[in-house]
């Protein structure tokens, strides 16, 4: 099924597309590892807004192997790229996807401040592979200068199971969900692990992770949630609404 036969064919899925606030991309041009051109991106936006998804918070990497990623820099970044993508009609909004690293230490104390989504949320990732040194300290930290840390794609680390996920969010810290690691875009654990952390109500947020568009579509024509799937996803799109503000 190509990309357009699912525009047509796939309802339940495209419904939940309708309006969508998309809170995890990296569609800021030339930054990180995701669209490296303006034109790339643009393209990316105008056939999301095919799509229905009528808002996108651009949140770059920003980790040690990246200096330059400094909020002032990814400001400007910003403020150059919006003009061109007004066309879209998308609403974009600037974050970020910090990774718990030595250089996170920085940016925290960093004149520039954090890229924060709406009320004060804060975007967080750790390594895939290893334990996350120091995550509980550093999200209650956060927690106590007001900060609200959501960690990124918990589905998709190796070393976290549903009993450390449950504690995590019973320490405060926010989940979102990759929706394509439900569609095994990052392999059978992580489809896995998705479909146990939606079915067991963990996560609070979802996004796509976009890096590149052909990937996002041939995922999406992948995505077919159960009925009870649909109806948790739809809480949590609604949800993502709050981190526009
Ligand atoms: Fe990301």
């Amino acid at each position: 099924m190509n990309f357009f036969h699912w525009i047509h064919k796939s309802g339940r899925v495209s419904r939940l597309w309708s309006g969508m606030a998309d809170v995890h991309t990296h569609l800021l041009p030339g930054v990180d590892d995701g669209f490296p051109t303006a034109e790339a991106s643009l393209e990316a936006l105008r056939r999301l807004a095919a799509m229905g998804v009528s808002s996108v918070c651009l949140t770059p990497h920003v980790m040690a192997e990246r200096p330059e990623n400094t909020a002032e820099h990814l400001r400007a970044a910003f403020e150059a790229f919006r003009p061109h993508a007004e066309e879209t009609g998308i609403h974009l909004r600037l974050g970020a996807e910090y990774m718990l690293d030595e250089a996170f230490h920085t940016h925290r104390h960093d004149a520039g401040g954090l890229l924060v989504l709406g009320g004060r949320h804060l975007l967080i990732e750790t390594s895939p592979l290893a334990p996350a040194e120091g995550l509980r300290e550093t999200t209650y930290e956060l927690m106590l200068d007001g900060y609200r840390p959501i960690l990124a794609h918990p589905e998709r680390y190796a070393w976290l199971d549903l009993s450390g996920c449950q504690r995590i969010k019973a320490h405060g810290c926010q989940l979102q969900l990759n929706l394509f690691s439900l569609a095994g875009a990052y392999g059978q654990q992580a489809a896995r692990m998705a479909t146990l952390y939606l079915k067991e109500g963990l996560y609070d947020f979802t996004g796509s992770d976009i890096h590149e568009l052909s990937a996002y579509e041939r995922s999406l024509t992948h995505l077919a949630p159960s009925a009870a799937q649909t109806h948790e996803l739809t809480r949590l799109i609604a949800n993502n609404h709050t981190l526009l503000g």
